[in-house]
C-alpha cells in the first residue's frame, strides 16, 4: 500500500471512466485532484465522492484549454506533503462512425485536441510535481484502437497511436526519475462513449445485446493496480478486452458458439 500520503490527479475526471477513477481511489484512501472542463459536474462528482467519508478532492476547471491559467492556479498547490503523486489522463472525444474525408475541419481539430492534444498540455503541466519523487506514475487512457484500427474511426485510431507512442517515449525521459509510465489500452466499455459511435442508441443496444462488456470500475480496478505495484515496477502497457471481444472488431454476443 503507498497511502496515506498519497494523490492522484485525474483529467477526464467527469467522465464514466474518470469518475470510476476518481471513485475507486478516493475509496482506498487517496486524495483526488480532479480536472474537467464543466464545474458544475466536476462539484456533483466531488459532493457524491466526499458524501460519506471524510477526505480530500480538490477540484480544477479547465476552461477553454487555457493550460497557462490551470498551470498558474496550481502554483500554490501543495505537491510537496505527498510521498506518492499519480497522474491518470482519461479525456478523449467519441464520435460517430465516419468517413475521414467527410469530416469538416472544425471535427479534425475538436477530435484531435480531445484524444491527444490536450493530453500532452496535462502532463507538461505535471511534469515538475512527478520528477520530484520515485515512484510517482502517469497513466495514460489509450485504447486497443491505438494498436488495430478499424473502418471509419481513422483519426481516433490515430490519436490513440499517438498515446501509446508518446507514453512510450516518455518513458525514456521519467525512467530517469523513477516515475513509471503506463499506457492502458481497454477494448469496449459498457458506456456512453461507445454507443456514440452509432447513429441511434438502439443500433447501439441491438449491437451490444448479450455481451458483457468491461465496465468503467474494471478500467479504475486496473488503474489502481498498476499505481499499487512496487515503486520498482512499471507496467507500461495493458490491453484489456472483454472476454467475449477477441479482437477490435470481433464481439461474440453469449448466444454464439
Ligand atoms: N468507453 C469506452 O468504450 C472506451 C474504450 C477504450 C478507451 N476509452 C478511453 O477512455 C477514456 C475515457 O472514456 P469515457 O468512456 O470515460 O468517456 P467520457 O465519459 O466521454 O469521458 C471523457 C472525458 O473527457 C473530457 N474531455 C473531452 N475532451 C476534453 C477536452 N478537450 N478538455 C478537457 N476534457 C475533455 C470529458 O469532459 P466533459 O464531461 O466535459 O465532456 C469527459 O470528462 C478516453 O480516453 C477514451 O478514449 C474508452
Amino acid at each position: 500500500m503507498q497511502n496515506p500520503h498519497s494523490l492522484v490527479i485525474v483529467s477526464g475526471a467527469t467522465g464514466e471512466i474518470g469518475k470510476a477513477i476518481v471513485n475507486k481511489l478516493y475509496s482506498e484512501s487517496y486524495d483526488i485532484l480532479a480536472i474537467a472542463r464543466n464545474s458544475d459536474k466536476l462539484n456533483e462528482l466531488s459532493a457524491q465522492t466526499t458524501a460519506n467519508k471524510i477526505g480530500k478532492v480538490f477540484n480544477y476547471t479547465l476552461n477553454d484549454c487555457n493550460y497557462a491559467s490551470l498551470a498558474k492556479k496550481l502554483e500554490e498547490f501543495p505537491f510537496e506533503k505527498y510521498e506518492n503523486i499519480n497522474l491518470v489522463n482519461s479525456m478523449g472525444l467519441s464520435w460517430p462512425l465516419s468517413n475521414f474525408s467527410d469530416l469538416s475541419h472544425d471535427s479534425i481539430d475538436s477530435l484531435v485536441h480531445s484524444n491527444f492534444t490536450a493530453t500532452l498540455h496535462i502532463i507538461k503541466i505535471f511534469a515538475n510535481a512527478l520528477t520530484k519523487k520515485e515512484g510517482n506514475s502517469i497513466i495514460n487512457i489509450g485504447s486497443v484502437a491505438g494498436r488495430w484500427s478499424s473502418p471509419k474511426t481513422a483519426i481516433y485510431n490515430a490519436c490513440k497511436s499517438a498515446i501509446l507512442s508518446f507514453s512510450e517515449s516518455i518513458r525514456h525521459e521519467f525512467s530517469s526519475y523513477g516515475v513509471r509510465v503506463t499506457c492502458i489500452e481497454p477494448g469496449v466499455v459498457d458506456s456512453q462513449f461507445s454507443k456514440k459511435r452509432f447513429s441511434s442508441p438502439e443500433k447501439a443496444e441491438y449491437f451490444y445485446k448479450g455481451i458483457p462488456l468491461l465496465t468503467p470500475n474494471d478500467i479504475a480496478n486496473h488503474v489502481f493496480w498498476c499505481i499499487e505495484q512496487p515503486k520498482h515496477v512499471n507496467i507500461q502497457e495493458l490491453a484489456v478486452f472483454p472476454t467475449r471481444q477477441s479482437s477490435v472488431g470481433s464481439l461474440k454476443k453469449t448466444t454464439d458458439k
